[in-house]
């Protein structure tokens, strides 16, 4: 069976997390939600980057997005490991919950395991698997990073803006695009709507194909 993707409802798993039991969909609320795994607590990459998540929380939190941390260790392990991550960087506060997947079972259902890690008892692990989770508690965006790359959380920060405003504006967003930019209108929007859409105006690129398929606005958060 293929592991869960972009389309599909996130299974509405009850976790064992470091703010109590959750129930994934309860938890979601109709919100947005970034569930996030990682290989191991007590681990390098993962303490920096659970210390910049922290950092980063009200900035989802202003977007409207729920964290949700995931580690294969038990909630006291997360709790101990807790007081390193904020340790380690400075003016974080780790108020988002870390469930805990002692059996590997949370992982499975997620698509979260990494083929090629596995702890000293020989245990499968999560890789750096992150879901964003929409309104409707379908996944609207995956990564899947091995043990070796942490993640960047601008990046997340920026993606998560892209979905906002395709969502709300039924745009999409080019290459390297950033809050502020032009957004494009897509294909499934002819000229002619766009420009009732969109009265800021339709910039269209000329190509040498003559197709007007490359078409600018300008839409707010
Ligand atoms: C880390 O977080 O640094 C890490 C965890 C598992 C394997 C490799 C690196």
């Amino acid at each position: 069976m293929p592991g869960l993707t972009i389309g599909d409802t996130i299974p509405n798993l009850e976790l064992e997390t470091t703010h109590g039991k959750i129930r994934i969909h309860d938890y979601v609320d109709g919100g947005y939600c970034i569930i996030f795994s990682h290989p191991a607590d007590f681990t390098p990459v993962c303490t920096t980057e659970l210390g910049m998540m922290a950092k980063y929380a009200p900035e989802f939190e202003k977007r409207g997005v729920k964290l949700l941390g995931l580690s294969c260790d038990d909630v006291e392990s997360h709790k101990e490991w807790i007081k390193d991550v904020e340790a380690y960087t400075p003016g974080s506060r780790v108020t988002y919950p870390i469930a805990a997947d002692p059996k590997r079972e949370v992982i499975k259902q997620l698509n979260m395991v990494d083929p090629d890690e596995k702890d000293s008892g020989g245990n499968q692990l999560p890789s750096r698997a992150l879901h964003i989770v929409g309104p409707d508690k379908k996944v609207k965006l995956s990564f899947l990073y091995p043990a070796s790359t942490g993640r960047n959380m601008d990046e997340v920060l920026r993606v998560v803006e892209s979905l906002q405003r395709a969502a709300k504006h039924n745009v999409a967003t080019p290459v390297n695009w950033k809050p502020g930019e032009k957004v494009v209108v897509p294909p499934s929007v002819s000229t002619e709507e766009a420009k009732k859409k969109f009265p800021q105006g339709v910039e269209i690129k000329e190509l040498p194909s003559k197709k007007e398929y490359l078409r600018f606005t300008s839409v707010d958060a």
